[in-house]
């Protein structure tokens, strides 16, 4: 995936697309770029963080683009945005141009001459070609796109001009509507300080901007009518606000983003199909809160959910059965699980997409969309949207019991109080984060570690070891307790740490004895639980609130986010943008 935007108004473009860079850059931050249309197309590249660019290209019109690369090596000749041969168009893409290798073939057959290794550069190859033949710009634009294959957000500008094409098929693109100035950007917080008036855009949409207008037309050309509509996120909900890492904000934001979630919840009160069965596919974090839904929904609804990575269920011979198919994805753009929901779809399957975003891929692709309300998440690794991604995993088990009857009455009384405690839960547990900080100094030099949890808290153990991985480079591995006697016991030697999640519910006292089981090796054991009977058995203990089994997930949540961020920042590693990783990952 890549972040790109596009500005024509009344103001300098660069500084704004530098700007709009620096929000996108979560996106990808192999290199960044800038060009502006003004007289001659003037262009600022090169590999790196988007603060390498200076941003003083002069002009009101312009591009930029910040690179995950997936084609060509991360170069500055690899950056977006390109010119072609004659330097009279500059176009940024996002996506994969599958058929890049044939046109590769016929554009330099006739001439063209190719500065980089990507997909991308094709784009700009064809519109020369198109334009020499039309002379016009939309009709270039249009011509182009109609001969790439693949998924593509596309901007694109002209020498002289304060127009800008762009076009939506499968990667993000939303246009934002100022005031003598338009913008076309990956996402809402890239123009979110100017405007908080969008259209989101829908595949197939092509653009055309100016400082006064935006226009839609599908493929064809033909004109399409679309809505803008307010958001309700400020500038503010896309900024650091004092914390040094967006990471640790994200995972403060909590309970606000929890309070919302829930809010948002009961007012869509969508309703669920009951088929008896679920089948819950999703990658990375969301899987994690997919694990945890599956054993929520089996605990409380007693019927059975499946769990696949997205990148498998697209493998899944179709099987007889009839289950509600539910697809998680903060980001709703990532590919894997994109695929995975077209298949369902495909094979007539009654589908639900729970998301962060609004307007996102996943919702063109299900048939009824949760959004999980925890505003805009910038740090790669994914806090506050789990959270809420497993608010809205609860709440599905919920509204199901309730409406099939299959909750009882008492039950559900009990559970609806509990779900409303949840943002007060997770903010007591926030306030243990000095004696995590403290534990993170006696792991932290450490190249391995283990992750324990049973039931309900398993998954919370797998985002454990993920969180603690990703940011801090840490090889961590989550096992269920039960589990490790019977293989990565073996590994466990003299001072290794292990986390245990520990609650007090039916599996406590078999906890107990894994615990001691580890202890017996040496290991260095630091227990999540309020239990302070598990003193006796651990090194060190964080007594984040519990507060009985069912809602425990969300407090041992923050103490696991809290261990990895801790952890990750006395390594000195680059917590919101760790090595590799990008927000979403737009590929399969
Ligand atoms: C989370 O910390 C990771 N960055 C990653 O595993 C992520 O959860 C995964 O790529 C899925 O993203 P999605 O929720 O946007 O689909
Ligand atoms: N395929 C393009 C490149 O490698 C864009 C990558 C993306 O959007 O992920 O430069």
């Amino acid at each position: 995936m890549c972040g790109i935007i596009g500005y024509s108004g009344y103001r300098e473009a660069s500084a704004i697309l530098v700007e709009s860079l620096k929000k996108l850059e979560y996106r990808g931050y192999d290199s960044a770029g800038i060009a502006v249309a003004d007289g001659d197309i003037k262009v600022e590249k090169k590999r790196g963080y988007v603060s390498s660019l200076r941003g003083n290209l002069e002009g009101h019109t312009g591009i930029g683009h910040t690179r995950w690369a997936t084609h060509g090596e991360p170069s500055d000749k690899n950056s977006h945005p390109f010119t072609g041969c004659t330097g009279e168009f500059a176009i940024v893409h996002n996506g994969i141009i599958e058929n890049y290798m044939r046109l590769k073939e016929e554009l330099t057959e006739k001439g063209h001459r190719y500065e980089s290794d990507t997909d991308s550069e094709a784009i700009v190859h064809i519109l020369e070609d198109e334009y020499k033949s039309s002379g016009d710009f939309k009709k270039a634009f249009l011509n182009t796109i109609k001969k790439l294959e693949g998924s593509f957000a596309i901007v694109a500008i002209h020498r002289g001009e304060d127009r800008i094409f762009g076009v939506k098929k499968e990667s993000p693109l939303i246009a934002g509507m100022g005031d003598g100035e338009n913008f076309l950007g990956s996402d809402i917080p890239a123009f979110l300080s100017y405007t908080n008036r969008v259209v989101i855009m829908e595949d197939g949409d092509v653009c055309e901007l100016t400082p006064e207008s935006l226009t839609f037309y599908d493929f064809e050309g033909k004109k399409k009518e679309k809505k803008g509509e307010y958001v309700n996120w400020t500038p503010e909900s896309a900024e650091k606000s004092g914390y040094e890492h967006f990471m640790l904000k994200e995972i403060f934001e909590q309970p606000i983003a929890m309070e919302s979630t829930i809010h948002s919840l009961f007012s869509a009160d969508t309703d669920f199909p009951y088929y008896g069965r679920i089948t819950i596919v999703a990658c990375g974090t969301s899987y994690n809160a997919g694990m945890a839904g599956k054993y929520l929904i089996e605990k409380i609804l007693g019927i059975p959910v499946d769990i696949y990575y997205a990148s498998e269920y697209r493998l899944r011979p179709e099987v007889r059965e009839r289950s509600l198919v539910v697809f998680i994805t903060q980001s709703g753009e990532t590919a894997d699980t994109l695929t995975a929901a077209k298949i369902a779809r495909k094979r007539g399957y009654k589908t639900v997409g729970i998301t962060n975003v609004l307007g996102s891929s996943i919702t063109h692709y299900v048939d009824n969309v949760i959004y999980t309300s925890a505003g805009p998440e910038i740090g790669v690794a994914a806090t506050k949207t789990f959270t809420a991604q497993l608010a809205s995993l609860y709440y599905m088990g919920l509204s199901m019991g309730e409406e099939y009857g299959i909750l009882p009455q008492m039950k559900f009384e009990e559970f609806i109080e509990g779900f409303r405690r949840i943002p007060r839960l997770i903010e007591k547990a926030l306030d243990y984060e000095e004696n995590i900080k403290k534990i993170a100094h006696k792991i932290s030099d450490e190249e391995n570690m283990f992750y324990l949890g049973r039931g309900l808290n398993y998954p919370i153990a797998m985002e454990g070891a993920l969180k603690m991985k990703e940011i801090s480079y840490i090889h961590a591995e989550a096992y269920p307790a039960g589990e490790l006697k019977h293989g990565p016991l073996a590994l466990v030697r003299k001072g290794i740490p292990v986390v245990a999640i520990v609650t007090k519910d039916e599996t406590y006292d078999k906890m107990i004895s894994n615990l001691r089981e580890v202890s017996a090796r040496k290991a260095m054991v630091i227990a999540i639980s309020s239990e302070r009977e598990v003193d006796n058995y651990v090194d060190y203990r964080i007594p984040v609130p519990q507060n009985g089994s069912l809602f425990s997930p969300f407090a041992n949540t923050v103490a696991v986010q809290l261990l990895a961020y801790h952890t990750a920042k006395l390594r000195g590693c680059a917590i919101d943008k760790p090595r590799n990783l990008a927000k979403s990952v737009t590929v399969e």
